[in-house]
């Protein structure tokens, strides 16, 4: 799979006031913004042609951090969402960039930190015959898109914030995709809060048969960045294990590095662009060093 939508509109509204003048994904998780964090779990899935998608005021911001991609060796488009009309509208938005090829939808607000991440993904990839997403077990269920199970422990459904949910499987906002859900996606409807609800289209999946649920387990951290205390909470783990090991989570010119999609000069000219802060000092050191882990 070479293509990915990163999602990274919306307003925020739990992080109000903050978000009032700033889109949620500048804000930074310890080390660095959000949006590096979700940008690298689509790196790390190998996918090379990414659609940025946010607010036509914000895209100017997202091109000084990203620019057309070179810096990361990938490719990046930006398009326009001006009103959150819901994350599978996102599809739609990227109809002419999806094209005839099958897709990733990653939420640009979704945390993931775990050993053999890119072997979760890939394996995913490969299973792929219609849709796959991922669920982990969670404490506060209602907030999110929750799977039901039935007597036999079977897939029933998907239900989006359920008040009395059925598990505490929450779905989580990384979503693999065929080529047949830019045709699904007219077949759905907007849901009673006025957005076209991706639960929706991963049901349509679901009633083909054509769903895959892959169960995040222990080793995995998936965090909630939305809020401040989560923000806070997610700020705070990745001070942790970057303090301990040196090593920085989810850094996307690192991810690139290492994968040879950039040379030494590249890497260079980015660690130059962040001059003298920590992070511009540590990709100085990856490049000095062998990559021996
Ligand atoms: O994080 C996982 C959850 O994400 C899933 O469990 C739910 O099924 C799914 O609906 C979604 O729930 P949220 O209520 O957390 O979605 P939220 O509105 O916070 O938006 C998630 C991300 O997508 C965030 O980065 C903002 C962006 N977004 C959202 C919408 C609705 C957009 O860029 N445009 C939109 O229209």
């Amino acid at each position: 799979m070479k293509k990915g939508i990163l999602l990274s509109g919306g307003y925020g509204t739990r992080l109000y006031p903050t978000t009032l003048a700033m889109n949620k994904h500048f804000l930074n998780i310890y080390s660095k913004p959000m949006i590096f964090y979700s940008i690298s779990i689509l790196m790390l899935a190998n996918i090379k042609e990414i659609l940025i998608i946010a607010f036509s005021k914000d895209i100017q911001s997202y091109k000084k951090l990203f620019g057309n991609g070179e810096r990361l060796g990938v490719k990046i488009k930006y398009e326009i969402q001006d009103f959150p009309g819901g994350i599978a509208e996102s599809i739609k938005i990227a109809d002419k960039f999806i094209g005839n090829d099958d897709f990733s939808l990653m939420l640009g607000d979704n945390f993931f930190y775990s050993e053999n991440l890119t072997k979760i993904l890939s394996a995913a990839v490969k299973k792929l015959s219609g849709a796959v997403v991922f669920a982990y077990y969670v404490k506060n269920a209602s907030e999110y898109g929750i799977i039901e199970f039935d007597k036999n422990k079977k897939v029933k459904s998907i239900k989006e914030k359920p008040k009395n949910p059925n598990s505490n499987f929450a779905v989580t906002g990384l979503y693999f995709y065929k080529n047949v859900a830019k045709k699904m996606i007219s077949k759905i409807k907007p849901s009673k809060r006025g957005e076209l609800e991706i639960s929706s289209l991963n049901n349509l999946f679901l009633k083909n048969n054509k769903l895959d649920v892959e169960i995040l387990g222990r080793g995995v951290a998936w965090l909630d960045t939305g809020s401040y205390e989560g923000l806070l909470e997610a700020s705070n783990f990745v001070y942790s294990i970057e303090k301990r090991q040196t090593l920085l989570i989810n850094c996307p010119e690192e991810i690139a590095y290492r994968k040879k999609w950039i040379d030494k000069k590249m890497l260079l000219k980015s660690a130059n662009n962040y001059k003298n802060s920590s992070y511009g000092k540590y990709l100085l050191r990856i490049s000095k060093e062998s990559l021996y882990y």
